[in-house]
C-alpha cells in the first residue's frame, strides 16, 4: 500500500517491538512513510536504533521530552535531514511507580509534576517546534487511555495526565486547524508494554477489558497500529480534536454479562 508515499514525519516513544509506537511506525513504514525516531536517553538508544534502521530512518536522535532545548534541537536536526513534516506521533508517558498503585490521595506534587510534564505538557513544545515545518494536511497524534475520563484502579496520576493531554489535543486542534493541520488522540485499550508494567495489577485491567468489551477480546498491537495509520494519514482528513477509541468497544459498556456473572457469585 502507498497511503503514506512521499510523507515524512517523526515518532516519539518507540521503546521495543512490543510498544504502541512501534506498531504505529510499522504501519506507517509499510505504507511508504519516511520516519525519524527519537529515544528518551542513552539506555534506550540501543533498543531504538535497530528498529529505526530496519525502517531505513535517516535520523535517530535523543530526546528527553522534558528538556525543551533538546526538543528544539531535534526539530532543527529533523529539518536538515527531512525538510518538512507530514506527521508527528506522541507516544510518551511516565509516572513514578509509587504513583501507579495504592491511594491516589497520596500523590505528591513532585509525582504530579513529573507525570504531567512528561505525559501531557510535552505535547505543547512538540507541536510548537513541529508547526513551522508542517505541510498543509499534516497531523499530530497522541496516545491516550480511558483512565482520563473514568476512574481506573491504579491508573491514578496517569489518568489526570491523560485528561490534560486530551484537553491539550483539543486546544491544539483548534489553533492549528486554520492551517489545515489536524491533532487527535488515539485512546488504546490496555496492551502489555514496558510502560504498562509500571501500573499496579495491570493484568486485572487486561482481564476485565477482555471480559466486558463488545468484541470480547483485548486490542492487538496491529489494531492500534492501523488506527494510528488512519489518524496520521489523509484517510482521516475530516477528523480533528477527536479522542478515537481503539479498545474493542470497552469504553461504551455499562453492565455486561461479565458483571452479571459477578453478581450471581
Ligand atoms: N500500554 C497500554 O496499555 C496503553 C494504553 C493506552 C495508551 N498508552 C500510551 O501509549 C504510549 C506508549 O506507551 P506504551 O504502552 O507503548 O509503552 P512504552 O514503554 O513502549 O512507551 C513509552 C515510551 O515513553 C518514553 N518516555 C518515558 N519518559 C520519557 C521522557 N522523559 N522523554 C522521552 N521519552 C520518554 C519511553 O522511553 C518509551 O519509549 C504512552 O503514551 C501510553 O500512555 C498505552
Amino acid at each position: 500500500m502507498t497511503l503514506m508515499q512521499g510523507k515524512k514525519g517523526i515518532i516519539f516513544g518507540v521503546s521495543n517491538k512490543r510498544g504502541i509506537a512501534y506498531a504505529i511506525a510499522q504501519k506507517l513504514y509499510e505504507n511508504g512513510a519516511e520516519i525519524a525516531f527519537t529515544y528518551a536517553n542513552e539506555a534506550m538508544k540501543d533498543r531504538v536504533t535497530p528498529i529505526a534502521e530496519e525502517m531505513n530512518s535517516k535520523l535517530i536522535i535523543e530526546c528527553d521530552v522534558t528538556n525543551e532545548e533538546q526538543m528544539k534541537h531535534v526539530f532543527e536536526e529533523y529539518q536538515k535531514v527531512y525538510g518538512t513534516i507530514d506527521f508527528v506521533i506522541h507516544a510518551v508517558a511516565f509516572a513514578n511507580k509509587e504513583d501507579l498503585h495504592g491511594k491516589f490521595s497520596d500523590t505528591t506534587k513532585a509525582g504530579w509534576d513529573l507525570a504531567l510534564g512528561v505525559s501531557a505538557y510535552s505535547l505543547i513544545p512538540m507541536a510548537r517546534y513541529a508547526k513551522p515545518l508542517m505541510n498543509e494536511g499534516a497531523t499530530i497524534t497522541a496516545l491516550t487511555y480511558l483512565g482520563s475520563v473514568r476512574a481506573v484502579c491504579n491508573y491514578n496520576i496517569m489518568g489526570v495526565a491523560k485528561a490534560a493531554l486530551e484537553s491539550t489535543v483539543r486546544y491544539l486542534a483548534y489553533e492549528f486547524g486554520k492551517d489545515g493541520i489536524r491533532v487527535n488522540a488515539l485512546s488504546a485499550g490496555p496492551v502489555k508494554t514496558l510502560a504498562a508494567k509500571g501500573i499496579g495489577d495491570f493484568d486485572t485491567m487486561l482481564k476485565v477489558a477482555a471480559m466486558k468489551a463488545p468484541l470480547r477480546r483485548n486490542v492487538a498491537l496491529e489494531d492500534v497500529g492501523k488506527a494510528g495509520l488512519y489518524l496520521a494519514s489523509d484517510m482521516s482528513s475530516g477528523v480533528t480534536g477527536e479522542v478515537h477509541y481503539v479498545d474493542c468497544g470497552f469504553n461504551i459498556m455499562g453492565v455486561s454479562e461479565a458483571d452479571a456473572g459477578l453478581v450471581k457469585q
